[in-house]
């Protein structure tokens, strides 16, 4: 599907960045493109909600609000991770609440039906003279799940499959760099409230336009050359490298500085000298608000180089610097002076560029103007 080529008041989203004026300001505002971005993106696309070693025994489960809707995932008696809504079948009590591990099965709160982990429906009480009742008409509605290098990732769409995200290419990547991530667990997770339109948020991490400009002490930590990437139809990779002597960092120089981004609102991103993975998903939460949450992944070991490093990396640089800037930018979009500007892309196409940046943009336009016919 080829995007409607919208116009603003400047004009026209191009195909080629070089030529293309930016997403008008309505798609970071208007409730109606909110909504169809909800139904059109995030509820037929992979979604990140964990790991497999949050989830270390059987009737380990956890629960999200992914894409508006309440989700359960569960370790089931044959060590399979399934994922559900959350949802009673009885009268749509929501079934479970946070992380946690039962025993035996899933009860619902309201009125004691009891699920097994596989999703059947065990006992529903006092159902003796309901006609026609028969337990295996109220399974829990299952949801499409894949695990990515030890990641879990569930899909609102039944017809989905790993291929049409791209998430057995996304994951031969983390391997090829991180071949221990399915053993990782998540050592830290970060939750911050922003006054942003999620795509604010993902913009912002796809270009290093900004670096040298708004982290000044980041951009001393990688060179620009040797940078090398590859782009897959859903995801991206960058390879950067470092330089040695970053105060912070035990880094000895030439070591790797990676990035990952998954569609639709997946980073990733493994420092220099640190085995860790720190995963940010921006979730919409309105049209002006997200939430962004930061899970640090680290090897088992207890002691893992640079972690703290890492954290506070993150927490001052990355979060403090960056939040601030996204909330200025939403605030501009809403400004009566400001509708759209241009691309600023370089002879190589690069990630210090905002090369990135429009082709995410494109994504979104193909993904809306898709099913527009049906
Ligand atoms: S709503 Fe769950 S048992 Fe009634
Ligand atoms: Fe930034």
């Amino acid at each position: 599907m080829v995007a409607d080529l919208v116009s603003g008041e400047r004009g026209a989203f191009a195909e080629v960045a070089q030529e293309s004026f930016t997403l008008p300001s309505r798609y970071y505002l208007e409730p109606e493109i909110h909504a169809q971005e909800i139904h059109k993106i995030f509820q037929r696309s992979w979604l990140y909600a964990g790991h497999v070693t949050d989830l270390p025994d059987e009737g380990s489960y956890l629960t999200e609000d992914l894409a508006g809707q309440p989700i359960l995932i569960v370790r089931a008696k044959d060590g399979q991770i399934r994922a559900f809504f959350n949802v009673c079948q009885h009268r749509g009590h929501i079934l479970l609440s946070g992380r946690g591990r039962l025993k035996g099965r899933i009860v619902c709160p309201y009125h004691a039906w009891c699920y097994g982990f596989d999703g059947t429906l065990l006992k529903a009480r006092l159902t003796d003279n309901v006609s026609d009742f028969d337990t295996g008409d109220f399974r829990l509605k299952p949801i499409q799940l894949a695990v990515v290098a030890g990641l879990i990732f569930i899909n609102l769409d039944p017809e989905a499959t790993p291929k049409d995200g791209d998430l057995r290419e996304f994951e031969a990547s983390i391997l090829d760099h991180l071949p221990e991530m399915p053993h990782y667990a998540a050592r830290h997770r970060f939750e911050f409230d922003i006054a942003a339109n999620w795509k604010v948020v993902v913009d912002n991490f796809s270009e290093g336009y900004h670096i040298p400009v708004a982290h000044p002490k980041l951009a001393t930590l990688y060179n620009k050359q040797g940078v090398s990437s590859r782009l897959g139809k859903r995801y991206s990779f960058y390879q950067k490298t470092a330089r040695s002597g970053f105060s912070d960092f035990e880094t000895k120089g030439d070591e790797p500085y990676l990035t990952w981004t998954l569609w639709p609102n997946l980073c990733l991103l493994s420092l220099p000298g640190s085995p860790q993975l720190v995963v940010l998903r921006m979730s919409p939460n309105g049209p002006e608000r997200c939430l962004e949450r930061a899970d640090i992944y680290s090897p088992p070991e207890l002691e893992s180089p640079n972690l703290e490093a890492v954290e506070s990396l993150f927490a001052d640089i990355f979060n403090r610097e960056d939040i601030s800037l996204v909330e200025s930018v939403q605030r501009g979009l809403a400004s009566l002076g400001y509708d759209q500007g241009r691309y600023v892309v370089d002879s190589e196409d690069s990630w210090f560029s905002e090369s990135a940046l429009h082709r995410f943009h494109r994504q979104v336009l193909d993904a809306l103007a898709d099913g527009n016919q049906d």
